[in-house]
């Protein structure tokens, strides 16, 4: 696979003989790849079942004869309105029952099946006259997945898919305990949708029944996407399909939708215009970590976004970095959105390429400057990946059922997981983000927090650690089932002889708590213990026989409770493996030591030694790629190294603000 560099183009804004100015352009900046017609469907199919794709295959021929590969986006994101007037059940319908109005975007029903008769339909279309077309590469299926609907279609869905999921009824009620405030259910009809409390006369639904509901919702793209892979699988053999998704976006379980898809795609957005490593990067290896394959980062931003509070540019040359981020964290492209501004329509004061009037813009020399770094060395990366030694575990159950109950109303589960992240990330450790369910062989270190625990999540973490793994184990792990009902067993449920503690009691803390540690402060042997604070959340941990106790809670909120009790435990495995659980929200300073000395004690190395704060490395096979933040500084490698960026050779490499080294090791050619 080569490296791409593309562009979003929107032909259809534009008269034809505009078009070719364009397309030279985008090849002269080093543009390989551009996606196009994925809101078209009014110019694909101008009126029901009237079908008009010349001007697609004249852009396409256009987009070819200038060197440039095409990946088509089904525009079913954007129903036509001759569909949404003559069909109002394609709607989409909010939780006041009130329809989508026409004039926006993916204000379509998922569940309607005429939607999707209609989406197939041209689905199919495009996949007979594109899909053995050699100019073609792939295809991204509609346009980030996003929009709940509470339609009839909807209900009469749910209720099927429940019956599916539970059997009975007496099943049904079992798993939710409905016997509580009396919502036994007697007939399947009765299920309502479950709407938040606001709405819903001000309380929520049952837990079980709101975590079905977004599983249910899952389920809905799963066929609503199925629906569109089938027909074009069938007639584009060669050529692949992806999904634009939205990074942490919960909307959606994103490992069963990737299921079907070639490899997952995603769209990176700066709304403050600036790239910070260990925030930005733990999107790239989540998309990663959905198939456990590189990606595409399919939009990003050429300078600004239109829709945040203030929609600041990017600096010289950090859109530079940010590409280069992307690649090293495993992007095979890096695509822009957009190449030039619609006069009219809702995004006009987006970046992009070029301006109305058809001539770059400042960032496009820039984007340039990328074309040529990936013409000169993206063929270095071909058929490379990532190597992580840690892996982070992650999973809309758990963020959906703590979000349904966060206690405290600061416990934010994804503020909480980069908390893991982010000292891992600025010491260029190597991570992968991967589902509570993947498989965890090859590891040395793995982080997880499985609120929703079930005996697979169980088995397969006491298979890791059994055989040599480190494991930290976060708070609020092994709380719920799989009907988000509490296990009756104290936390860690299925796992409390693995980590040889339990949690006797839990508390959302409206302060902070002292904490105190037997670890030595970091470089200062013998002059101190660590110590900080935990703030947000704390579990009184009850460490069991020849469990280690590596921290204690000291004065502060709850000490009357938690005061002298265990923080974090330890227990070591016989296969030279172990469980740290950490009971508690620290602040960063705690938490960055903390994870410091488990990385250390897990034989976790960085990309690079002794690099200085503010540069980031990541590896891909046998190459080193180093970016810098926005101050000037000096890295030295522990080799001789050669950056094939630049060309030159040697072990110290002076870097200017957001620059980046594309680098190899003299030492091992
Ligand atoms: C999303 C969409 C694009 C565009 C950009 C603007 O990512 O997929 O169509 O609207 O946002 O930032």
């Amino acid at each position: 696979m080569t490296l791409h560099l593309g562009v979003a183009w929107y032909p259809e804004h534009w008269p034809e003989s505009r078009w070719a100015a364009d397309v030279k352009l985008m090849r002269d900046a080093g543009i390989t790849v551009v996606r196009v017609a994925e809101f078209a469907w009014a110019d694909l199919e101008p009126q029901e079942g009237r079908f008009d794709f010349g001007w697609l295959e004249r852009a396409i021929a256009l987009a070819a004869d200038h060197g440039l590969a095409v990946v088509i986006g089904t525009p079913t994101a954007a129903p036509p309105a001759w569909m949404t007037q003559r069909y109002p059940d394609v709607l989409a319908v909010n939780e006041d029952g009130r329809p989508a109005s026409h004039g926006a975007r993916c204000h379509y029903d998922v569940t309607s099946e005429r939607y999707l008769h209609f989406c197939r339909r041209i689905a199919e279309k495009l996949a007979v006259c594109f899909g053995r077309d050699a100019r073609v590469i792939g295809w991204q299926i509609d346009n980030e997945y996003n929009t709940v609907s509470y339609s009839d279609n909807a209900r009469h869905e749910f209720r099927r898919w429940l019956q599916r999921c539970y059997g009975s009824l007496d099943a049904l009620n079992a798993a939710w305990a409905t016997a509580y405030w009396s919502q036994r259910y007697t007939d399947w009809s009765q299920i309502p949708l479950p709407i938040s409390g606001a709405h819903g006369f001000g309380q929520p639904h049952n837990p079980g029944l709101r975590l079905k509901w977004r599983q249910f919702v899952t389920e809905a793209y799963r066929r609503f996407q199925h629906n569109q892979v089938e027909v074009i699988r069938a007639h584009a053999p060669s050529q692949w399909i992806t999904h634009n998704f939205m990074g942490f976006f919960d909307g959606f379980d994103h490992y069963t939708l990737s299921e079907e898809l070639d490899f997952p795609s995603w769209d990176q957005y700066f709304p403050t215009g600036h790239l910070d490593f260990a925030r930005d990067s733990a999107g790239h290896d989540l998309t990663r970590g959905f198939k456990r394959k590189n990606f595409w980062l399919i939009e990003t931003q050429p300078g600004n976004v239109n829709w945040a509070g203030i929609n600041s540019v990017q600096d010289r040359g950090e859109t530079r970095a940010v590409a280069w981020t992307a690649v090293a964290h495993g992007a095979e492209a890096v695509c822009y959105w957009q190449w030039r501004n619609a006069l009219n329509g809702q995004e006009q004061y987006h970046g992009s390429l070029v301006a109305p009037d058809g001539n770059p813009r400042p960032i496009y020399e820039e984007i340039k400057r990328i074309g040529d770094d990936f013409a000169r060395v993206g063929a270095l990366l071909d058929g490379t990946t990532v190597k992580a030694d840690v892996a982070i575990l992650h999973s809309y159950d758990d963020r959906w059922a703590l979000h349904f109950q966060r206690h405290h109303q600061d416990f934010d589960p994804l503020h909480y997981l980069s908390g893991f992240y982010r000292p891992l990330s600025v010491r260029n450790v190597a991570m992968d983000i991967l589902s509570t369910r993947a498989n965890l062989d090859g590891y040395r270190l793995v982080i997880a927090a499985p609120h929703i625990m079930d005996k697979h999540i169980a088995g397969e973490l006491r298979r890791f650690v059994e055989t040599g793994g480190h494991l930290v184990l976060g708070v609020r792990s092994g709380f719920k089932d799989g009907d988000n009902a509490l296990w009756p067993e104290r936390q860690p449920a299925l796992l409390q002889d693995l980590a040889g503690a339990h949690v006797e009691e839990y508390y959302a803390l409206r302060g902070t708590i002292a904490v105190k540690t037997v670890l030595g402060t970091a470089g200062k042997r013998a002059r101190g213990m660590l110590q900080g604070t935990a703030h947000i959340w704390a579990e009184w941990l009850v460490p069991h026989e020849g469990t280690q106790v590596l921290a204690r809670y000291g004065a502060g909120d709850s000490d009357s409770w938690l005061g002298g009790q265990a923080a974090v435990t330890l227990r070591r495995h016989p296969g030279g493996g172990g469980v740290y659980v950490l009971g508690a929200w620290f602040d960063d300073a705690l938490q960055d030591a903390l994870m410091g000395w488990i990385v250390a004690q897990a034989g976790v190395e960085p990309v690079l030694p002794d690099l200085p704060a503010g540069v980031h490395a990541m590896k891909r096979g046998d190459v080193y790629i180093l970016i810098n933040d926005a101050e000037a500084k000096t890295v030295t490698f522990p080799w001789r190294a050669k950056d094939h960026l630049s060309g030159r050779t040697g072990k110290r490499f002076a870097l200017a603000p957001w620059d980046v080294i594309v680098a190899s090791n003299l030492a091992q050619r």
